[in-house]
């Protein structure tokens, strides 16, 4: 069960959404880290090189993730959920997604900008090129502290809209007692749908 059904997720989407999200989570972690740390400290170099490579894993991996999703049908939500929660429901997961690609593109930005110059090799192994800083936003000092900022504060909202999703996957499975964290978890929901297409069959 690779595919996502109208009544859950398959293998392939599940293992997207929590393999990204362990890189994420600790990818937050870990900026939140590095930005505590003394400019001083001779690890900073390694360490935002290794902070940088897991970047653009959760880059690519977020474009293949963004291609399954438009392959594939997309589970309806519980019936008999209000209309506000529904919409609440579809912002959520935009937002995330939206972050998802903005927190490493954000990030690229930054240190294209850096008038510093310092180049980034993912995983000490490929070279990632600079993207043209955007001339109208000042001096290269003043593009990379623009990026810089919104890099921090897309972080600091990712953080508020994971804590909601998180809470919201709580609330179905513990009030509501419905399927929707089980599906994220299991494909047996997803295949809950071929019964009753073979039900269907067979009456
Ligand atoms: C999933 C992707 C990413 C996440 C979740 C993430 C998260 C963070 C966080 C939370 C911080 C600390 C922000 C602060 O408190 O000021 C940070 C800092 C930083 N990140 Fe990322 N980051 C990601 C990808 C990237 C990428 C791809 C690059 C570069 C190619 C990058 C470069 C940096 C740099 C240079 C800083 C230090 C900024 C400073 O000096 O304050 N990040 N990141
Ligand atoms: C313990 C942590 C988490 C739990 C319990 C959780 C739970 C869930 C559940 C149950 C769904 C399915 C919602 C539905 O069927 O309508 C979902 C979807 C989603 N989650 Fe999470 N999640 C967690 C962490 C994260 C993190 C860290 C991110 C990324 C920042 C994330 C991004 C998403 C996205 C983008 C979707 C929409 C998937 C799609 O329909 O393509 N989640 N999550």
């Amino acid at each position: 069960m690779y595919r996502n059904t109208p009544t859950g997720y398959g293998r392939i989407a599940i293992t997207f959404h929590w393999l990204m999200a362990m890189l994420i989570l600790g990818m937050l972690g870990f900026g939140l880290y590095l930005d505590r740390l003394p400019q001083s400290d001779p690890r900073l170099f390694g360490l935002y090189q290794l902070h940088k490579s897991f970047g653009f894993v959760v880059l690519a991996l977020a474009a293949l993730r963004l291609v399954w999703r438009l392959l594939n049908p997309s589970p309806k939500l519980p019936d008999g959920m209000p209309v506000w929660e529904r919409l609440a429901a579809h912002l959520g997961h935009i937002g995330l997604y939206a972050l998802i690609f903005a927190m490493p593109i954000t990030g690229w930005l930054m240190v294209s900008a850096s008038p510093w110059g310092i180049p980034t090799v993912i995983f000490n192994t490929l070279p990632v090129p600079h993207l043209p800083y955007p001339e109208m936003l000042g001096t290269k000092e003043q593009a990379e502290g623009f990026f810089k900022a919104l890099h921090a504060y897309g972080a600091y909202l990712l953080i508020a809209l994971i804590l909601v999703h998180i809470a919201a996957a709580l609330k179905h499975h513990f009030i509501a007692r419905d399927d929707t964290l089980k599906r994220m978890v299991s494909t047996e929901p997803a295949r809950s749908s071929d019964d009753l297409f073979s039900e269907k069959a067979d009456a």
